[in-house]
């Protein structure tokens, strides 16, 4: 008898725990939008990972970049370009992500960090616009500061380093000996070895 009752007992507490666990969350307006941020993100993310029947804007390769930039100047590549090319700034250098397209591209769930220097949000975990100008991150703690360079190593094993991101007034490195046309491979040595 008191097996039958525990299986019954066991669907009784998983209901019970639904019900306290829902009643929970409603009580919190946080826990309530935090739920709402949960949902969106994962529903980007299931959208763009099964909206292959579209007409994907096709990932072509695109030539390498070579260049510092401003934040200015980086705010041109989100992906509505004509070429589609997505960079990012994590950590003061800049990344070409144009293969992360359906994360930062034009509708990805991390859409907001395309053409932006993504430092800030990253070290919150707050996918949002962030600064407008030049962030030199100073009022960020160790904690923050340690997950931006946590981010910064992902960034640099997944996708191509471009070049710096230009504080106000930091002149552009000249990349230009780098970028001579068929000179590409001896580059990537020479840089390999530097
Ligand atoms: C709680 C909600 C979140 C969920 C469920 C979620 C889920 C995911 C998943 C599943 C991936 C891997 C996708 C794949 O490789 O196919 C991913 C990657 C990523 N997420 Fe989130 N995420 C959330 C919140 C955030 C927030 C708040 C940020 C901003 C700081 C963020 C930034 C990223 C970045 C930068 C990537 C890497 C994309 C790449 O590989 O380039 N995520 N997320």
């Amino acid at each position: 008898m008191a097996e039958k009752g525990d299986t019954s007992s066991n669907s009784q507490g998983v209901g019970q725990f639904l019900t306290n666990f829902v009643s929970e969350v409603v009580q919190s307006p946080v826990n309530v939008i935090l739920v709402g941020v949960i949902a969106f993100l994962v529903y980007k993310i299931v959208k763009s990972k099964t909206k292959s029947e579209e007409p994907v804007p096709e990932i072509k390769e695109l030539p390498k970049l070579r260049r510092d930039f401003t934040v200015q100047e980086l705010k041109a590549y989100d992906g509505r370009g004509p070429d589609g090319r997505v960079l990012i700034a994590v950590n003061g250098s800049v990344y070409d992500v144009t293969k992360g397209s359906r994360f930062y591209g034009p509708g990805g769930p991390y859409a907001e960090f395309g053409g932006r220097d993504a430092s800030r949000g990253l070290a919150t975990f707050s996918v949002g616009p962030g600064k407008d100008e030049y962030d030199d991150l100073s009022d960020l703690n160790t904690t923050e500061m340690n997950s931006v360079k946590e981010w910064e190593e992902q960034f640099k094993e997944k996708y191509d380093y471009v070049g710096k991101l230009l504080k106000p007034g930091e002149t552009p490195t000249s990349y230009s000996d780098e970028e001579d046309e068929g000179s590409q491979q001896e580059t990537e040595s020479k840089s390999k070895n530097d």
